[in-house]
């Protein structure tokens, strides 16, 4: 009984969530015209707690004001990290934080963020602006410690020789006292290795990374990766090549084929490969110009909120193409997706502080499409094995914004404490049939579907995760556990009437999630599910 009340509690924590203790009790009803049928004994494989992952650059606030204050800052903070951030990634179970780009990261030489801090130099940041190198390697590993999260590096390989690689690694990763690096890593406080496992081999390399066509940049890849330094023992790299964007499989196809012309082995320097995807053309299929098809972060109507949705849904059709792309050269499929870039990209406009570059307001509308997003990741345990979402604060997809001492947790942010649960668990089989939605785009009826989520289960510990993206109706669903009993039930609700409802610093808590008892007799119940919402039930097995 106490490990299910401690399911319950932590579960609740990290969602952060009001709580009513008055329970609802849930009964069965024909009355429904959706379904959700969880399969509790057809597993799908182990949700990797790493696709709850995150991603943090030298761009706009994202690290300077977001993550590092300074320690003479009056902003609370733990050696120059603010403070806040980190306890907050702690409740969500932040496990792996991605940096330092993104399109930086080929623009910048990791020796500029080491050794003395006023000795780093100052140079122009791939973004514009001057970066000062007061955050660097050692401030980031310090960061990922205090967050509880693994550090997830990409090197620079459109503008480092191979050889800085090898030597970053080297940097983080000899043990004390071995090497001259290791010396200057303890210099800066910390004698004992990084043991820095998951490694980018440069980042877009189709774009500001290099501009390569996939059989250049495999070329370059197995260059980089030929000889890298080993530690020992369960030491090994994890080494995640730069893959495609969206749906474009020539680039998966093109870097295999040139990267196997060498031999069957050269697939043994591969673990992961990357794919990003952004949301952003909410032109209706008006254009593809990347600055005129995007919309407003705060300011839409109904038919921006299924447009947006439908650009990330793609997300499900790109892993498929994507791990059957590179099934035709690893048949085993021993390499993974890691889904380093994800998230809404809007136009200008909506800065929590002005001037941050490529700073949104996340309303709930990006509620709804990263709770979908994580969905998709958990329904493909076997294909996806670490997702990043861009990016953690003051920018694209942000779970935060923060300004000097002002913070907000985003209602982006809010999901992630939701969705915390089924890191872990057994992704379950779940099958969900519902009206599909119908709206007007443009004259013409366009669907989107009506109901989707995913299920886990850990021990007794069932999470089902559910999005009704309907943006009026609510969905009354009957839930069929097949013959399986709950002994005790709460669920976590994220809604609002109002789709545009988001957090500000003014108002920080405006959208919050609500956790209430539920009273469940038998294994099959009816739920409603609020329009336009995210759910989480959590649900403890007798
Ligand atoms: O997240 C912003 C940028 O988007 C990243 O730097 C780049 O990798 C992508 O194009």
């Amino acid at each position: 009984m106490l490990a299910r009340r401690e399911f319950l509690r932590t579960s609740l924590l990290a969602t952060g969530a009001a709580v009513c203790s008055k329970p609802q009790t849930l009964v069965a009803t024909n009355a429904s015209d959706s379904r959700i049928e969880i399969l509790l004994d057809e597993s799908l494989g182990v949700i990797s707690p790493n696709i709850y992952g995150h991603f943090t650059e030298h761009l706009g606030g994202v690290i300077y004001d977001g993550i590092w204050v300074g320690e003479n800052s009056s902003v609370p903070n733990v050696n120059g990290i603010r403070k806040r951030l980190v306890d907050e990634l702690r409740k969500i179970k932040a496990p792996v934080v991605r940096y330092p780009g993104g399109c930086f990261a080929d623009s910048y030489n990791w020796r500029d963020g080491v050794g003395a801090a006023d000795k780093r130099p100052r140079r122009t940041n791939f973004w514009g602006g001057t970066e000062p190198n007061h955050f660097g390697t050692n401030e980031f590993i310090q960061f990922c410690g205090l967050a509880g999260a693994q550090p997830y590096l990409a090197a620079n390989l459109r503008s480092l020789p191979a050889e800085e690689f090898y030597r970053w690694v080297e940097y983080c990763n000899s043990p004390a006292g071995s090497t001259t690096l290791a010396d200057l890593r303890a210099a800066s406080g910390s004698a004992e290795p990084f043991h820095v496992r998951f490694w980018g081999v440069g980042n877009e390399s189709w774009g500001c990374g290099g501009n390569f066509t996939p059989q250049e940049y495999a070329v370059e890849y197995r260059r980089f990766v030929t000889w890298l330094p080993h530690y020992g023992k369960g030491q090994d790299l994890f080494l995640v090549a730069s893959g495609p964007y969206s749906e474009d499989s020539s680039w998966t196809r093109g870097f295999f084929e040139e990267l196997l012309r060498k031999g069957p082995d050269q697939l043994n320097s591969v673990d992961g490969l990357s794919v990003h995807h952004y949301a952003w053309n909410l032109s209706r299929g008006r254009t593809t110009d990347w600055d005129k098809g995007k919309g407003s972060a705060l300011e839409f109507e109904p038919v921006d909120w299924y447009e947006l949705l439908r650009e990330g849904q793609r997300m499900e059709e790109i892993i498929g193409n994507h791990w059957r792309a590179l099934g035709e050269y690893d048949a085993q499929h021993r390499i993974k997706l890691i889904v380093d870039e994800w998230g809404p990209w809007y136009r200008p406009g909506s800065e929590a502080t002005p001037g941050n570059q490529l700073e949104q307001i996340p309303t709930l509308r990006d509620a709804v499409f990263s709770a979908m997003t994580m969905d998709i990741f958990n329904r493909h345990p076997e294909k996806v094995a670490m997702a990043n979402c861009a990016q953690l604060i003051n920018c694209l997809n942000s779970l935060y914004l923060a300004h000097e001492d002002k913070f907000c947790v985003t209602p982006v942010g809010l999901v992630f404490g939701m969705y915390a649960a089924h890191q872990g668990g057994q992704s379950l089989r779940t099958v969900i049939s519902a009206p599909a939605v119908r709206y007007d785009r443009d004259g013409k009826t366009a669907a989107f579907w009506g109901l989707q989520g995913s299920a886990s289960l850990r021990g007794k510990d069932l999470v089902l995760t559910v999005v009704n993206p309907h943006v009026s109706e609510p969905r009354e669903t009957s839930i069929d556990l097949k013959g399986t009993r709950v002994a005790s039930a709460y669920v976590t609700t994220l809604s609002s009437p109002d789709i545009h409802a988001h957090n500000t610093f003014a108002e920080p808590a405006a959208l919050a999630p609500q956790s209430k008892p539920l009273t469940l007799s038998g294994s099959a119940f009816t739920y409603v599910f609020p329009p336009a919402s995210v759910t989480c039930l959590s649900l403890s097995l007798a």
